[in-house]
């Protein structure tokens, strides 16, 4: 579990200082600070900050409503009185504005992947983006290129399917030799490192072109991932057979190596070269 963290860090912070995007990982001493504050130093009414209104653009769709299109809907937060992340800003407009409007979330961690949805035109999650601190709207839609269940919740009933396709479990015949846990070296263990941090979020696959256009038969990086996390597993016995699952114009050889996938990961990870590594160990098996 340490490894794991260490390595998420590491990649979450060196891939999205890279790409400029929104910093998930509040300073470890904002939070002391705000406790300390509550204590000795809360502000007097006099001393009271002022408002920082921030506008919020909400993608509104209600299938009970259906005559009624989809639209953005305004809201208005004071920022001091709203936590850091997009998610506390939905959370406070659900709270406080307007208890009709649905999104997906569960643990605000950054792990359970379900908060995913579109925001200024970059897919996230929620909970690891911070509020932009500047004066334009924040525009949050579902992601893209999915059917809408309602408001910013996406079907993913396809995506799970191919998901459900390629087998994302250990599968082996042989016995660990003293019937306990099947074991790996440091060194096997490592080939895991950037895969198995996956959250199945579905950022990558929704920002990718090829898959906007190809889903029905194209797995996309999300899955395509997963596919690789079993094929670099030590432990697992059906490399070949997964192999020649995946040797498909369509299953796999509609990546382009765009890279969108990669620039979308709010994990950090790199689905693209995941990708890569299926198409090399195909040639080499050829
Ligand atoms: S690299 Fe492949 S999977 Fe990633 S966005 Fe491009 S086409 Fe899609
Ligand atoms: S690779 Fe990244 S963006 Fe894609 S599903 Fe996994 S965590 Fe989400
Ligand atoms: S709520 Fe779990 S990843 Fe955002």
């Amino acid at each position: 579990m340490a490894a794991l963290r260490t390595t998420t860090s590491r990649l979450l912070g060196s891939s999205l200082a890279a790409a400029g995007r929104c910093s998930p990982l509040r300073p470890a001493t904002s939070a002391f600070a705000r406790s300390m504050a509550t204590v000795s130093d809360a502000p007097s009414p006099e001393t009271k900050p002022a408002p920082r209104i921030k506008k919020f653009q909400v993608y509104r769709w209600d299938p009970n409503n259906a005559t009624e299109k989809a639209k953005l809907q305004d809201f208005e937060l004071d920022l001091n009185e709203t936590g850091e992340m997009v998610l506390d800003a939905l959370f406070k407009i659900k709270d406080e504005q307007d208890p009709s409007l649905v999104f997906r979330r569960s643990c605000r961690e950054g792990i359970c992947g379900s908060c995913a949805m579109n925001i200024n035109g970059q897919n996230h999650l929620a909970c690891l983006c911070r509020i932009p601190d500047d004066d334009k709207p924040v525009k949050i839609y579902p992601l893209p290129h999915t059917y809408v269940v309602r408001d910013l919740v996406p079907d993913l009933t396809h995506f799970y399917a191919q998901l459900k396709s390629v087998k994302p479990t250990l599968i082996r015949d042989t016995p660990s030799p003293d019937g306990k846990e099947y074991r790996q070296s440091i060194e096997e263990r490592h080939k895991l490192d950037g895969l198995d941090e996956c959250v199945l979020c579905a950022c990558c696959s929704t920002s990718c072109p090829s898959y906007w256009w190809n889903s029905e038969e194209y797995l996309g990086p999300a899955v395509l991932l997963q596919s690789y996390r079993w094929l670099a597993d030590s432990r697992d016995e059906r490399g070949p057979q997964r192999l020649a699952a995946l040797n498909d114009s369509m299953a796999l050889y509609r990546c382009h190596t765009i890279l969108n996938c990669t620039r979308a990961c709010p994990k950090g990870l790199n689905p693209g070269l995941a990708i890569a590594n299926i198409k090399k160990e195909l040639a080499l098996s050829n």
